[in-house]
Formats: C-alpha cells, sequence, structure tokens
C-alpha cells in the first residue's frame, strides 16, 4: 500500500482492514466530546413521517439508530466497502425502507458542483456526523423548505509546543489550525443559508501510553494507511522522552475538539 492513496482508497482500506470507521488507539476522553450532543439534537428532530439523508454514513452506525425513528432513511457514502457493510448491518437489524448508496457529493466528482444523490426537493433533514460538508451546496435544491442540515464535524486539535519534538514524519499537519466553524459558515453563506446555532467542544484526551500517542499520530497522518511514519518501535523512544517531559499527571493532553451546528432551509 503506497502512500498516495486517495480518499476513497483510504476509506475503502479502513472498511476491509477494521471493518468501519474506528479510532484505533486508546485514551481517556473528558465527558462531553459532541458525539452524544449530536445525536440528541438529532433525535429532536426526528418523527415517523420524515425522509432524512445521511451525508457520509460510513459503516452504519447512526443508521441503525436513527432509522427506526422516520419514514425512509437514506445513507449515502463514497467508499463502497463503507456501504456494502452498512448494507449488511442494515439488513442483519431487518430495518425496511432504508437505502445506502455508494455515490461521492463533491464538486470534483458532479462536473465542478457538490450534488447529494436526492431529488429536488425530496427530504425532510440531512444529518451528517463528521461526514463531507461539500453536501451544504447542493442542499437547498434537496431539502424541503422548514427542513434542517444537522452536522458535527471533528475540528483540528492544536498545535502543542512539544510538537517539534516528535519525529518529523509524526508532526502535525498545517491542517491543525484550520478553523472548521468559519469554513461552515462560509459554505453556509454561499448555499444562501444562514446557520441557526453552532457550538463547539473542546475537551481533555489524554495519553499514558506512548504505543498508544503512536497510534493516535500514524492515523492523523492518512488514518495510519498511507504508511508514510515510520515504524512504531523505531519512534517509540522520542515518544517516551516526549511523554516524559511533558505529560502532567493524568498524561499528555492533545484535546478533542469538535463543532456542531444546524440551519433551517427557508
Ligand atoms: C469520519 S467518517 C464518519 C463515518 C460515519 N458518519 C460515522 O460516524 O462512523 C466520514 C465519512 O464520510 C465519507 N465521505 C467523505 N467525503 C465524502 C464525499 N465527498 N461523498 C460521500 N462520502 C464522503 C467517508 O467515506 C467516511 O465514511
Amino acid at each position: 500500500m503506497s502512500g498516495a492513496l486517495n480518499a476513497i482508497q483510504r476509506m475503502d482500506a479502513l472498511a476491509a482492514g477494521q471493518g468501519g470507521f474506528f479510532y484505533p488507539w486508546t485514551s481517556n476522553l473528558g465527558a462531553g466530546d459532541g458525539e452524544e450532543a449530536y445525536a440528541e439534537l438529532v433525535e429532536r428532530h426526528l418523527s415517523p413521517n420524515l425522509t432524512v439523508l445521511e451525508a457520509g454514513c460510513g459503516h452504519g452506525p447512526d443508521v441503525l439508530r436513527f432509522a427506526p425513528q422516520v419514514a425512509r432513511y437514506v445513507g449515502y457514502d463514497f467508499s463502497e466497502g463503507f456501504v456494502r457493510i452498512a448494507r449488511e448491518r442494515a439488513d442483519q437489524a431487518g430495518l425496511k425502507d432504508v437505502e445506502l448508496i455508494c455515490s461521492n457529493s463533491s464538486a470534483g466528482a458532479n462536473g465542478g458542483r457538490p450534488r447529494i444523490p436526492m431529488g429536488d426537493a425530496s427530504v425532510d433533514l440531512i444529518v451528517s456526523r463528521r461526514g463531507p460538508t461539500n453536501f451544504i451546496l447542493d442542499a437547498p435544491r434537496v431539502v424541503r423548505p422548514g427542513g434542517w442540515l444537522i452536522q458535527l464535524n471533528p475540528a483540528p486539535s492544536p498545535r502543542h509546543a512539544w510538537d517539534d519534538e516528535l519525529p518529523e514524519d509524526l508532526r502535525s499537519e498545517p491542517a491543525r489550525d484550520f478553523d472548521i466553524a468559519g469554513h461552515i459558515s462560509g459554505l453556509l453563506a454561499q448555499a444562501d443559508l444562514a446557520l441557526h446555532s453552532g457550538w463547539s467542544f473542546d475537551v481533555p484526551e489524554h495519553f499514558t501510553d506512548a504505543r498508544q500517542l503512536y497510534a493516535y499520530l500514524a492515523w492523523n497522518q492518512f488514518h495510519g494507511l498511507g504508511l508514510r511514519a515510520q515504524p512504531l518501535e523505531s519512534a517509540l523512544p522520542s515518544l517516551q522522552a516526549v511523554m516524559a517531559k511533558h505529560a502532567g499527571p493524568e498524561g499528555l493532553d492533545l484535546r478533542r475538539r469538535r463543532y456542531l451546528w444546524c440551519a433551517r432551509i427557508a
């Protein structure tokens, strides 16, 4: 496997290797990281007569949770591997009125403009747990007036003073300074939509074991699949040195950040 895998190939490799989108490390995560707040916000918008679309449904954890609560649930993802797993899980759970589609909503895959794989005014609610943001630009076409968009976005963890002490191939990407709330507001404005509500989450994520720190850092270099990072055993001495110098009583705190937002279609 080379470091030049594209995003779809990386997701297909995760589907084949892990069976889903799971983080392969162990850490101590502070409470209230935004993931359950997202599910609760979505559930407050569900009702039995709605058609719901999920952008970037992955291996389908939210399909199983949300689909039984609505009339029709459609999930799409650009990874065939993830869609296959999501279909199997939905079938095993005996879910009816669920469609899972392999589709890429990006501008690049759709002649220069993002496109959601649904007809005009056919959806009441679009939900997305850490899925793509490009769907926002096509949402006004697909969502009926009065409908909602709800998304949870990963936000980059901050740059740490000790980043420069990490092996070069495990250092943070420049994208760590990315302003996710500003990015979402910009996309909503382009779609002629306004933010209804936005919440930022920023909780501790402590590492006490250098091997788990390696798993985290390697994952962040192309989800650990591009194999750009050096092997664990050669990185371990410098990661142990960083932990010995910078970890507090609870471990080394990398922070876990999320942004949760919703918008209404006029
Ligand atoms: C962080 S994963 C989250 C998956 C799932 N929502 C979950 O919570 O487990 C992001 C998902 O979005 C999908 N994705 C990213 N960009 C996409 C695009 N342009 N079109 C369709 N799916 C996309 C990826 O394949 C991946 O499954």
